[in-house]
């Protein structure tokens, strides 16, 4: 990010890892691929080290948005209200906190005595007043969404892949088509994607090779099925 130039984005949405490789450590729960897996990339030495890091990272996103763009944040319960701190310190307004509710989430575990984790939050923050605010109709503007995780053919390897639907209204409020929209934890795409679907300019990072081409499968997946155009072929301009 270091080499893009001062206020180019339109909008920042980002999934950052969620330093939740403490799970690794419950008892009965270490020899669960899902959720072993699912935080290999989250290799932070501690709670300090891995806020400090998103911290880095949101003052450059604040130098690479524009004057009034809005940002989101996607983040675990147990960080947010650091979080909220955190982009206040990098120079944004913090906003609002979104509630994504999984319809089927991971199931509770009877012997952890824990309720089933089926929420995930966004944090909503600006550089300054949003300039971009397509409203929706009302009912579909709330800080809460219902949806359930990736499922069928939308799901890819990517442990952690939000779904389209959880995305899409965001992204659609908060930018133009043609805007420039920045995400630099891409995972497996799914801002791109959304981006594509669109007509908004994208730019992102992704650190992991697998992911990179899990990211290129999905969008020669879109560019080479018109119907997911709604019919019409796909116009790339490069
Ligand atoms: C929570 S996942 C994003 C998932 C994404 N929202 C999706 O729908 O697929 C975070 C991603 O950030 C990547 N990542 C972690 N550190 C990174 C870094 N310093 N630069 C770029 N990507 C990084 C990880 O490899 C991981 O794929």
């Amino acid at each position: 990010m270091a080499s893009l130039e001062d206020e180019v984005a339109d909008l920042v949405f980002t999934d950052p890892p969620y330093f939740q490789n403490r799970a690794q450590n419950i008892k009965g729960l270490k020899n669960h691929k899902d959720v072993i897996t699912e935080f290999e990339f989250d290799g932070f030495h501690s709670e300090e080290a891995y806020l400090q890091f998103l911290e880095d990272v949101l003052r450059e996103c604040y130098r690479v948005a524009k004057p009034g763009a809005s940002g989101y944040l996607w983040c675990g319960d147990d960080f947010v209200s650091y979080l909220n701190r955190i982009v206040t310190k990098a120079g944004f307004r913090f906003r609002k906190v979104i509630h994504w509710h999984k319809t089927n989430p991971f199931p509770a575990i009877h012997t952890r005595k824990m309720f089933a984790n089926s929420m995930e939050l966004m944090v909503h923050f600006s550089k300054g007043s949003p300039k971009t605010w397509n409203h929706k109709p009302v009912n579909e503007m709330h800080n809460f969404i219902e949806a359930p995780i990736c499922m069928g053919a939308e799901r890819t390897p990517h442990k952690t892949q939000k779904p389209l639907r959880v995305c899409l209204p965001y992204i659609e409020i908060s930018s133009n088509p043609g805007d420039l929209v920045l995400d630099p934890f891409m995972g497996s795409g799914t801002t791109a994607l959304a981006c594509l679907k669109t007509g908004r300019d994208f730019i992102g990072y992704e650190l992991n090779k697998d992911y990179c081409q899990i990211i290129e499968g999905r969008f020669s997946e879109f560019l080479n099925t018109p119907s997911l155009f709604g019919g019409e072929e796909p116009k790339v301009i490069y």
